[in-house]
């Protein structure tokens, strides 16, 4: 099973995921953690090209070099843990490029679709949770800013609603959550979540 996190830089989803990482393992599951871009050499190359890298990386080639990360991470990492049963946490994913590339850049979404289907094949999240918080929030919470976050709020604004957009045509897997909230309160609604959908079998 895949869960994915996904929403602005800075809404918390890396400490969600941690928390929800070690109430799975302290209940016997076996988690494993990835983030994009990165996890894989490759991938990890391509992040620190994507986010410290040259200023004038045109959108098209963000879109192919995000996507270029996730190809390496989804045949490398993710099907074979995946195929072992293993529960899948990642720190964004295709969700991202969707929501930065397409409604942030303003890249044709059809593009963008069509570009992240080629890279995530059959790959499915089973949940993807999206925390919302104000673009303001975001930006108060999140450190020092790396290319991406230096675009600005306008765009940041987009971006939100790009996610917004995406909430709404998929309800059954993209859950959107109120990040503004403590962080015991939102990990106890994600956790309401995932619990329907853990396989009983494996806990120890
Ligand atoms: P992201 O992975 O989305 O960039 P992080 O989980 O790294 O976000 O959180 C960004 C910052 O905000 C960190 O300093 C973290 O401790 C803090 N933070 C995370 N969740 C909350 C929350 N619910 N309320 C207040 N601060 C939070
Ligand atoms: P990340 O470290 O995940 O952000 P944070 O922890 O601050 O939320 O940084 C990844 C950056 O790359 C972030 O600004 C979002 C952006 N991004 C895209 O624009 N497209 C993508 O497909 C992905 C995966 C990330």
């Amino acid at each position: 099973m895949l869960i994915t996190f996904e929403g602005l830089d800075g809404c918390g989803k890396s400490t969600q995921l941690h928390r929800l990482a070690d109430r799975l393992q302290r209940l016997g599951y076996r988690v494993t953690i990835v983030r994009e871009p990165g996890t894989t050499p490759l991938s990890e190359r391509l992040r620190h090209l994507l986010l410290e890298g040259p200023t004038d990386i045109v959108p098209l080639a963000e879109l192919f070099l995000f996507n270029a990360a996730r190809a390496q991470l989804v045949e490398t990492v993710l099907r074979p843990t995946l195929e072992a049963g293993t529960i899948v946490l990642c720190d964004r994913f295709a969700d991202s490029t969707t929501a930065y590339q397409g409604y942030g850049r303003g890249l044709p979404l059809e593009l963008v679709l069509t570009c992240n289907r080629i890279a995530v094949g059959e790959i499915e999240p089973t949940l993807t949770f999206f925390l919302d918080v104000p673009v303001e929030l975001a930006i108060q919470r999140h450190g020092i800013p790396d290319r991406m976050e230096r675009a600005g709020p306008a765009f940041f604004e987009r971006v939100r609603q790009g996610y917004w957009e995406i909430a709404r045509r998929e309800p059954q897997r993209v859950i959107p959550i109120d990040g503004t909230r403590s962080p015991d309160a939102i990990h106890a609604e994600i956790w309401e979540h995932v619990r329907p959908h853990l396989p009983l079998e494996q806990a120890l």
